[in-house]
């Protein structure tokens, strides 16, 4: 197998890191975020500071890789997605805690970790897609509403152990506690119109092919799917409904980056990581995936800002990482999956 098949076999787009600039004029950086949504920042940034940015883009497997590597790896920053992942990262013990004013100031309170471990840098809510044809605005508003009987047999979602169910799960959790949580989990498998599958997009499609009237996913997807031509009519089949307005507000998860333990280039990390929670890196982002800023103020793509104001829920994504094990089980108790 040559290096292309290798790393095509461990899911890892890019060649790993090459030789650049002398030792302190680089940054190395592990990233489930794909090229596309990443490399346009990179190059602003060394376009700014002469700091070269060298890449391992992987889609699973980093924090291993990281684990196995020790205080040999040549990682300084790691780029993911959802608290679940960074959480994780932490836990594993592969990253370290970064004191910054900058970032402070930068990333709101609830979208940081209060040990300073990691930081996000972007915003997606998950939210509730209706069938245009067979729902009517105003008939859901909440998460809660998803587990009454009047849905029943009309609701699509991907799997309740997928990170993106779990951490709502988690947020269910920490305002309705455990009981409840369990409650409105067992009730929302009742309304499911099929066995949890596919990713978030295909519980659009679902709507779409009348197998269900609502479906609960992530907001870029709307975007991605309307930047496909195969899946405009998908998109195209529903409305966005932004939950719970009236009260705590949408649950919101991240992507966001942490600086490893053992990073050699820790002071061009943390100028990257700066970087990244700035006015201009934030703005390229987030509209690279048609993703919401941490930072405020920003402006939002056209499609995003489109999509309206509305009002977030404030708990702490620490919160949610601490629960989501919790999460995860009451999943399997209340047999979501099967
Ligand atoms: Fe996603």
């Amino acid at each position: 197998m040559n290096a292309k098949k290798l790393c095509l076999a461990l899911g890892v787009f890019l060649l790993p890191l090459h030789a650049g600039a002398a030792a302190g004029e680089e940054v190395n950086v592990y990233s489930h975020r794909q090229p596309f949504l990443v490399q346009p920042l990179f190059d602003v940034f060394t376009e700014q500071t002469g700091v070269k940015v060298n890449t391992v883009f992987a889609r699973k497997g980093l924090v291993e890789r990281l684990k196995r590597e020790g205080a040999n790896s040549p990682a300084d920053v790691i780029l993911t997605v959802d608290i679940s992942r960074l959480a994780e990262s932490a836990e594993a013990g592969v990253t370290q805690a970064v004191r910054s004013r900058k970032l402070r100031r930068n990333i709101p309170r609830a979208y940081r970790d209060p040990r300073r471990h990691w930081f996000g840098l972007t915003t997606r809510g998950r939210i509730i897609a209706a069938s245009k044809e067979r729902v009517q605005p105003g008939e859901i508003t909440r998460y809660e509403d998803l587990a009454l009987p009047k849905w029943r047999g009309r609701v699509c979602t991907r799997s309740g152990k997928h990170i993106y169910m779990v951490a709502l799960t988690a947020s269910i959790t920490a305002h309705h506690g455990r009981d409840g949580a369990r409650q409105w989990l067992a009730g929302l498998k009742n309304n499911l119109a099929r066995k949890p599958q596919g990713n978030d997009r295909a519980q659009v499609k679902a709507i779409r092919d009348g197998v269900c009237d609502v479906a609960v996913i992530n907001t870029y997807y709307m975007g991605k799917m309307l930047s496909d031509p195969r899946q405009v009519s998908w998109a195209e089949s529903v409305f966005m409904i932004f939950p719970n307005q009236d009260g705590r507000g949408v649950h919101v998860n991240v992507s966001g980056m942490a600086m490893t333990r053992s990073a050699p280039n820790r002071a061009n990390a943390l100028r990257l990581m700066e970087f990244l929670s700035g006015a201009v890196a934030q703005q390229i982002y987030a509209e690279q995936n048609h993703e919401y800023p941490v930072k405020k103020s920003t402006p939002l793509s056209g499609l995003v800002s489109s999509w309206g104001e509305f009002k977030s829920d404030e708990l702490a994504l620490a919160r949610i990482a601490e629960l989501r094990g919790e999460a995860s089980k009451l999943a399997d108790e209340v047999g979501y999956d099967n």
